[in-house]
């Protein structure tokens, strides 16, 4: 275990905010995490990589992180092969290790910044598949009374970038270990975007190579954190109903969409660069030239700036589109 006071939370936000925490505590089980409980005084927060969250300023009380690790199969019959990670487990080892095994179902979610637990909580997404497709169990510790409980995938409420975790249950639990259901013999989605153009000289596509090919497409389009500040999509994709999209479409007949349970998705992305703002920037805040749903610290960028620019954005789309468009990035 690792323990700090007035601790600086530079290098564990992506988003660059050079801010302090009162009491940082790094954990490697879940006895451990059991027995720091009753120590817990005042806010907690728990992190994962902190590649989602952004924080306004210090936070005065105690930031949690999981340093629980291990990847190991539990169960296995010809098909399928229960995994069960660690939550501080960095999600792209985790999706490395299970391509390196021939076990599908996590590769189209190569690269995604964080840790496996925040794979339970945020519900992460990309190129059609969602992490809830493949959890398979979430065992978590109660943060008041320190007892562990096990949720199987519907206890958890899972919808689009949403978990109980999230709502309900919110700050109440630290996730421990998640468990994941892959296929030895792998379905292969490649119907979102250019993936399928991507592969198409390729005779024998394997999981190895839709993993490299998102790779190539996420680098292609994403900033590296590590260059610039950023928390990947700042804003969650809205869902409008048909007649409200219908509407749009006469004026924007080439918008991009795609048909959800509810209604129909509108890349916000889109929306975000017709508004004129891909590339453009208020003060150290700016919005990345490939990825208008991105927005980065240009350097040395306050919350404020970022907060700022997030609030111009939403107004200006919903004079255009009469849309609401929100942060998918968790405000701390
Ligand atoms: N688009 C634009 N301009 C932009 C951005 C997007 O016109 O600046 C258009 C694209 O051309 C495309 C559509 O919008 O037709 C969707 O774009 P993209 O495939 O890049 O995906 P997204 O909807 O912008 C979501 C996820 C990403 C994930 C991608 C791929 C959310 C909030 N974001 O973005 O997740 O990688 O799909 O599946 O749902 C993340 O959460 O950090 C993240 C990167």
């Amino acid at each position: 275990m690792k323990e700090y006071n007035d601790y600086s939370l530079l290098n564990h936000n992506t988003f660059g905010m050079d801010v302090c925490a009162k009491r940082y505590v790094e954990y490697d089980s879940e006895r451990e995490l059991q027995a720091l409980i009753p120590t817990l005084k005042g806010d907690v927060l728990h992190m994962g990589g902190g590649s989602n969250l952004l924080f306004k300023g210090d936070f005065e009380g105690t930031v949690l992180h999981s340093a629980i690790k291990g990847v190991e199969v539990e169960e296995e019959n010809e098909r399928e092969v229960l995994v069960r990670a660690g939550a501080g487990v960095v999600w792209d080892d985790f999706v490395a290790w299970a391509v390196e095994h021939g076990y599908g179902g996590v590769e189209n979610l190569s690269l995604i910044p964080g840790e496996v637990g925040a794979s339970a909580v945020q519900n992460i997404g990309a190129y059609g598949v969602e992490a809830k497709d493949v959890i398979a169990l979430v065992e978590a510790i109660a943060l008041q009374s320190g007892q562990k409980r096990c949720f199987g995938t519907a206890e958890c409420d899972y919808a689009y970038r949403q978990s109980i975790f999230k709502k309900e249950w919110k700050g109440k639990y630290a996730i421990t270990y998640v468990t994941y259901r892959l296929q030895k013999e792998p379905v292969l989605k490649l119907e979102y975007g250019n993936i399928k153009a991507m592969l198409a000289d390729k005779a024998n596509v394997t999981i190895a190579d839709v993993r490299q090919a998102i790779i190539d497409i996420r680098n292609a389009k994403l900033p590296d954190p590590k260059v610039q500040g950023n928390a990947g999509s700042f804003f969650m994709n809205p869902v409008v109903s048909r007649e409200k999209f219908l509407a749009i479409q006469k004026d924007y007949p080439r918008m991009p969409y795609y048909e959800v349970e509810g209604g129909v998705k509108i890349p916000a992305g889109w929306m975000i660069e017709q508004c004129g703002w891909k590339g453009k920037s208020l003060g150290r805040a700016g919005v990345h030239d490939k990825q208008a749903l991105v927005l980065v610290n240009l350097g040395g960028a306050t919350s404020e700036e970022i907060i700022t620019l997030c609030n111009t954005i939403c107004c200006d789309v919903k004079e255009r589109f009469g849309i609401d468009i929100h942060p998918e990035v968790n405000l701390i």
